[in-house]
């Protein structure tokens, strides 16, 4: 229940939040704490009895929205039955149930799932499953994994050593041996024109097949990449990407990832991501919107001819994983959530939805300091710019998509900043209102414009 700013028990928190927890990506001096109290839908109130939209679901989390009483109850009767049993070896029913699930609702033979409790975790698994994989079919030197300019994966030292933000990795040198980044989200020509691959057509893969050929297919093994990237600022893929970068790849016996961490479950208007973008993955990762984030869950699924490497003696087994792999309260939990999303059609939803969400935040490139916006279904990007004409990003100093961010905030709407703090991402849970869409779009219109007052625009 919100408590008010004088209330005693919202200083005490605030106090604590400051002098003991330790957030992730935060620099707690000069914080001004924000502390969530409670949530409905779309709607989230912090402890002072501020109500904003939750245009970020959390963290591209909460896709069927907050508050969904069929969730808890599924955890409650599971918790009532059986709270935790491992799955090494043996296993429980709702990890079964929630394997099967999965598997049927991916297309083809990606018919295997390995279930972890996040995305980091997930990504850490898939590729070490990529590199066993070629150790199995007797190719242990098959152990470079190629990632992209602008990626995101996680924090894990697997995540961090794919990651294609600078300011995520540097700190923490040296990383893993063995990854190998493209120099560019898509290709060469897309990120010197900074069209993101608009202009972008044959040239597109040729950077994957560069760096193969530089380093040998026998040494690559492994093309890991988010079907669109998002934390790097939301850029959908021309559509000739995937399907060039897959044939490259099974034409040099190297596996292809698909991290669909967010996008997997429906947010870009179909089940996966790269159903839409032509990808047939060997092997694809999972988190978020598995089970909305009410409680910590993720996945990797895998086809059958990577599967079927890993059958046979006892040195073909995979030889990883972790406690928790397998939760019996998470996976009902993530079969609740999955219900709900097959029986509301929030799929179908994300996708008429979602061209009504796109339309408006298009309006939005009106700005002079909007270089762009784009998206799929219910997420989507805005970066902003110095000089439109050239796309020159505004120096960091001046912070513009910041300024803009907290203006929204005071304006009651969470956007989330990233793409190295040149733009936004706008990802709302699938039941989010068309007024409360208009809600956004006005409230993100009116905060540019202020910010554009004050940097003389
Ligand atoms: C594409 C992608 N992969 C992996 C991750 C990491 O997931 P987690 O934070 O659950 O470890 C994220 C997180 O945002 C992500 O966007």
């Amino acid at each position: 229940m919100a408590q008010g700013f004088d209330d005693p028990g919202t200083q005490q928190l605030q106090q604590d939040f400051l002098g003991h927890l330790w957030p992730p990506f935060t620099q707690m001096q000069g914080l001004k704490p924000i502390i969530m109290d409670r949530a409905e839908g779309a709607v989230v109130y912090d402890t002072e009895g501020n109500e904003y939209i939750d245009a970020f679901a959390s963290l591209w989390t909460v896709n069927v929205g907050h508050g969904r009483t069929e969730i808890y109850d599924a955890i409650k009767a599971q918790m009532e039955k059986l709270a935790i049993y491992h799955i090494f070896q043996i296993a429980n029913e709702p990890s079964i149930k929630l394997a099967a699930k999965v598997a049927a609702l991916m297309p083809g033979d990606l018919d295997h799932v390995f279930l972890t409790l996040g995305g980091g975790e997930s990504v850490e698994t898939a590729v070490k499953m990529a590199r066993q994989y070629h150790r199995n079919r007797g190719h242990g030197t098959k152990y470079m994994v190629l990632f992209r300019d602008r990626s995101y994966h996680g924090t894990t030292m697997t995540a961090t050593s794919a990651q294609g933000l600078s300011m995520n990795r540097q700190k923490f040198e040296p990383l893993l041996p063995g990854f190998i980044k493209l120099g560019a989200p898509y290709c060469y020509r897309c990120a010197w024109h900074k069209t993101y691959g608009e202009d972008c057509k044959m040239e597109c893969a040729k950077v994957v097949e560069e760096e193969i050929a530089f380093y040998g297919a026998d040494n690559v093994g492994t093309m890991l990449g988010e079907t669109m990237i998002g934390t790097g600022g939301v850029i959908p893929p021309p559509p000739e990407y995937w399907p060039m970068v897959n044939e490259i790849c099974k034409a040099n016996d190297v596996l292809v990832i698909n991290d669909e961490v967010i996008t997997g479950f429906g947010r870009t208007g179909t089940w996966f991501g790269f159903q839409q973008l032509g990808s047939n993955p060997d092997l694809v990762t999972f988190a978020k919107g598995l089970s909305s984030g009410y409680l910590p869950l993720g996945a990797v699924g895998a086809r059958d001819h990577v599967y079927e490497a890993f059958l046979g003696g006892g040195d073909k087994t995979f030889m990883s994983g972790a406690t928790y792999n397998g939760h019996p309260l998470c996976s009902a939990a993530g079969l609740a959530n999955l219900e709900i999303i097959e029986r509301e059609h929030l799929v179908e939803r994300c996708a008429e939805v979602g061209a009504y969400f796109q339309e408006g935040l298009k309006t939005l490139t009106a700005h002079p300091i909007v270089g762009d916006v784009r998206g799929m279904g219910l997420v989507a990007g805005i970066e902003y710019v110095k000089d439109k004409a050239t796309r020159e990003w505004f120096p960091p100093a001046v912070g513009a998509a910041m300024k803009v961010r907290d203006e929204a905030f005071r304006r009651g709407v969470f956007v989330r900043l990233l793409g190295g703090g040149h733009c936004h991402a706008i990802a709302p849970p699938f039941i989010i209102s068309k007024e409360q869409i208009d809600t956004v779009v006005r409230v993100l219109d009116e905060s540019i414009g202020v910010v554009e007052n004050e940097l003389g625009y």
